[in-house]
Order: structure tokens, then sequence, then C-alpha cells
């Protein structure tokens, strides 16, 4: 294949999609996230266990491990919550169990964005009844919208304005995820 062709195919990838975050910032704002982590974390007694949200959060989880330098573990646990073209939650609803190893450790919730507060609110509270030494949550975006679900999040990469958002692991009907950058749907803008 030609480097023409190659080019051709990446642009009709991206053709429908508005990029709202590039990979620079997400880079920028990943070390940063990852520094605050550490800095809170570093000097604590016990084990520390991130639980990435999958699938959602397997690009951001994976730039954050290796930026954090602390011995952890990683736990993830399967939520599902926006079925196939759904844009609007339907109910956070968890696939797997809660993994044992949390009792005990600092735990440190990873999902890519907070949007109604179900998943989060959930996973605390199932993770709270397991006694962990301390439970914190890390999203990469925090979208402004009013929660139906009051949930704290210590840290947040981004707000980001009510809209669907694809790319860095954000699916919308099981696409999108590869793409390296924050996006919007051009379809869904006309919605
Ligand atoms: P919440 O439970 O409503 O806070 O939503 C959190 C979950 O919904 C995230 O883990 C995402 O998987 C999914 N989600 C929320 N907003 C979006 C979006 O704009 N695009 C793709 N997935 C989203
Ligand atoms: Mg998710």
């Amino acid at each position: 294949m030609n480097d023409d062709t190659e080019k051709n195919q990446n642009t009709i990838e991206h053709e429908n999609i508005t990029v709202l975050i590039d990979e620079d910032r997400i880079a920028r704002r990943v070390a940063e996230l990852a520094a605050r982590i550490e800095s809170d974390l570093g000097s604590l007694e016990g084990e520390i266990t991130l639980v990435p949200i999958m699938t959602g959060s397997m690009l951001f989880v994976s730039d954050l491990i290796r930026r954090l330098k602390l011995p952890l573990r990683i736990a993830p646990v399967t939520v599902q919550s926006y079925p196939g073209t759904a844009t609007t939650s339907r109910g956070a609803h968890l696939q797997t169990p809660i993994p044992e190893v949390l009792r005990d450790s600092h735990v440190v919730l990873v999902d890519d964005i907070l949007d109604s507060g179900g998943t989060l609110s959930m996973l605390r509270r199932l993770v709270e009844a397991v006694e962990p030494r301390s439970i914190r949550a890390c999203v990469l975006l925090d979208k402004q919208v009013e929660r139906s679900h009051e949930v704290g999040c210590e840290y947040a990469g981004f707000e980001i304005a009510d809209e669907f958002v694809v790319g860095y692991g954000l699916d919308h009907d099981g696409l999108y995820r590869n793409l390296p950058f924050i996006g919007t749907l051009k379809a869904l803008e006309h919605d």
C-alpha cells in the first residue's frame, strides 16, 4: 500500500469525527494525574490496587500506569451501562465479581468518563463493602451534567460539555475505542 492510500484510509475513518481533545493534550494531562496520584499515595502504608473499569478505561489506564512508579496491583472489573447504539446511560451493571485483593488495599477506581455517576457510585459502594484501606476515583473526563447519582471523584482530567464522545477507549456501539484522541461523532451532532 503506498502512502497516499494509507492516508486516505485514515481520513475516511476519521471523517465522521470532530477532534475535541488531541493526543498531546491527553498525554500531558495523564502525566499530571499520575504525578498527583503518586504524591498522594506514595507515602501510604499498605498495598495499592488500581481498578480499571472495563472496557472504556483500557487506553487511559495503560497510559496512566506507565507513568506511575509506585508498586501496584491491577484488578479490573467490567461494567456495562450503554448497550449498543444508546447514547444515554441505561443503568450500570457489574459483569464481574469485586476482586478479593481489594480488601485491605488502597483502591483507585479508574474510569474513562464520569457521566450520570451511576457507575462510580455503584462501585464505590460495592468496594467499600469489602473493607479496603481507602478508596479514590480517577476519571479522564468529567461530563458537566446534573448527576442522577451524587458521587465523589478525587482526580479528573478534563471537564467536557454534555455531549457524547468517542475515542481513547470510549465507544459508540463498540466502535472508535482505538482512536488515539477524544472526539465527537458528527452524525450525533444534529440529533
Ligand atoms: P455513568 O455511569 O453514567 O457515570 O457513565 C459512566 C460510563 O458510561 C462510562 O464508563 C462510559 O463507559 C459510559 N459513557 C458515558 N458517557 C459516554 C460518552 O459520551 N461516550 C461513550 N461512553 C460514555
Ligand atoms: Mg465504562
